[in-house]
């Protein structure tokens, strides 16, 4: 009777053992799995991630460097929250292709830092063209976008600017005191 409670409890345990090794072992490659899919808007990602090492050449973009696009939209025209959304997305466009065209590896920084874009009020066009010149001299992506006016605004208004992608540090010199909209 003694003999086989103690062959019982040693099956049992047995048993025991093996579900929670197995749950663990489970649990560590999910979390694996899990970790290699993460897309983590950190920079650290370029020298952890294999598939997209070789992409990065520029020694700057260190963890520390932080990227951003700053939309700057006109209050003047009084545009309503569609067309503003409309106007947005061109110039986000817009900016992505111009910095494909230019500068790739800064354009990589920014995606992998999570894309941030963040939109402000700007008063009216000369505002907008200020901003749009200073951007320009300190080498930042600038792109503004007219609206062909169909509704709305007369044709050819200038409605948006986006700043950038660019450093942050950088970005911030051109848009830095203006209101969030
Ligand atoms: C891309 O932009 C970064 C950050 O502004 C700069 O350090 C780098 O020199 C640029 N590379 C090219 C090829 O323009």
């Amino acid at each position: 009777m003694m003999d086989q409670i103690k062959y019982l409890d040693a099956k049992y345990i047995w048993g025991f053992l093996t579900s929670v090794t197995c749950g663990i072992v489970v649990g560590w490659i999910l979390k694996g799995i899990a970790s290699k899919k993460s897309y983590l808007p950190t920079l650290q990602q370029k020298s952890s991630n294999t598939n997209l090492e070789g992409d990065f050449d520029d020694e700057d973009f260190n963890e520390k460097n932080q990227f951003k696009m700053v939309i700057a939209v006109r209050q003047d025209l009084k545009m309503g929250k569609g067309k503003v959304a409309a106007q947005c997305s061109h110039a986000a466009v817009g900016a992505y292709k111009k910095l494909n065209a230019k500068n790739k590896s800064l354009l990589k920084c920014w995606e992998y830092n999570g894309q941030p874009k963040v939109v402000v009020k700007c008063q009216d066009e000369n505002q907008l063209l200020e901003l749009f010149h200073h951007a320009r001299a300190i080498g930042l992506i600038a792109t503004v976008i007219e609206d062909a006016g169909r509704t709305q605004i007369s044709p050819g208004s200038k409605t948006v600017l986006g700043v950038g992608p660019g450093p942050e540090d950088d970005v911030n010199k051109v848009t830095g005191h203006l209101k969030l909209l």
